[in-house]
């Protein structure tokens, strides 16, 4: 499937088969591309924990079901734990270095490339200290690579829907033993689709116009009919949101999975 095709049937999807197991190879795959994942400084503070509810101790499946926003926790045949380990930003340097070493920072020759990552970057890291561990550009290299493991997983034949852990996620990270300094992102769920990939359609989003400015804000950047269009045919934009028969598939996945209305959490 080309890029554009999956980025546009990329959709979260609530509603997966609870009884069809995630085979562990399809989780290695998107683990695989979350790894290969742009970092900054190569820090790599990215970590996951795949729970598969058929092989799980039940202290950690109690783990999960403390978490209390998500119906969909409690069907998933495998849960993604998205985490970020700080103590990843300890051994920046090394990788800094590594990336020199390796031709991927820096020109010249190999010594010169060490030498201004040494000389240079490093210091400039190093007096921020702490800082770095604080939230901010670490949660947007994390990101990137839950991105590609979501696209990783659409390529599958998964569906996965990203849950905000709520209250119950501390008791859950503790659970699970994770190094102190950790924080917890987000719960994954994955599973094969119960519903239709469109998932009612393309969901609303704000006015391309009001999110993206060129050279300054308020700038709209120009929205090219033609390129919309373009990206129209190769399957990037699909039918918006509402769809006419999702009411009606809605109430087909209420039924075949028992939920109780309204379900939004
Ligand atoms: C970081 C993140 C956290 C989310 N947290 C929740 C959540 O706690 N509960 C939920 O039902 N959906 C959650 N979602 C899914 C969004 O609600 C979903 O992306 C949105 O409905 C748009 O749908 P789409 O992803 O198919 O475009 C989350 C998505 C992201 C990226």
């Amino acid at each position: 499937m080309e890029l554009r095709e999956a980025i546009g049937r990329r959709r979260s999807i609530r509603f997966i088969n609870p009884y069809k197991p995630v085979e562990p190879e399809k989780i290695q795959v998107m683990f695989e591309a979350a790894r290969i994942a742009s970092h900054w400084g190569n820090v790599q503070s990215l970590r996951g924990i795949a729970i598969f509810r058929d092989t799980a101790s039940k202290e950690q499946l109690d783990a999960l079901q403390g978490i209390i926003l998500g119906w969909q926790i409690k069907i998933a045949p495998c849960v993604i734990v998205w985490y970020l380990d700080t103590n990843a930003v300890d051994g920046q340097s090394d990788r800094l270095m590594k990336l020199a070493e390796v031709g991927a920072l820096g020109v010249g020759t190999k010594e010169v490339r060490e030498d201004g990552v040494k000389n240079t970057l490093l210091p400039i890291f190093t007096g921020m200290g702490e800082v770095l561990k604080t939230p901010g550009i670490s949660e947007v290299d994390c990101g990137q690579g839950i991105a590609q493991a979501t696209l990783a997983a659409y390529e599958q034949g998964l569906g996965t829907c990203c849950l905000g852990a709520g209250p119950g996620g501390t008791a859950l990270m503790e659970s699970l033993g994770v190094p102190e300094g950790s924080r917890l992102l987000l719960l994954q769920t994955v599973g094969y689709p119960l519903e239709h990939w469109e998932a009612g359609g393309q969901r609303p989003r704000l006015p391309f116009d009001e999110l993206f400015h060129m050279n300054s804000y308020g700038e709209s950047f120009p929205r090219s009919e033609e390129v919309v269009e373009e990206l129209t045919r190769d399957g990037m934009f699909t039918r918006p949101a509402p769809l006419p028969e999702r009411d009606e598939e809605l109430q087909f996945l209420r039924d075949a999975l028992g939920l109780k209305e309204p379900a939004v959490l």
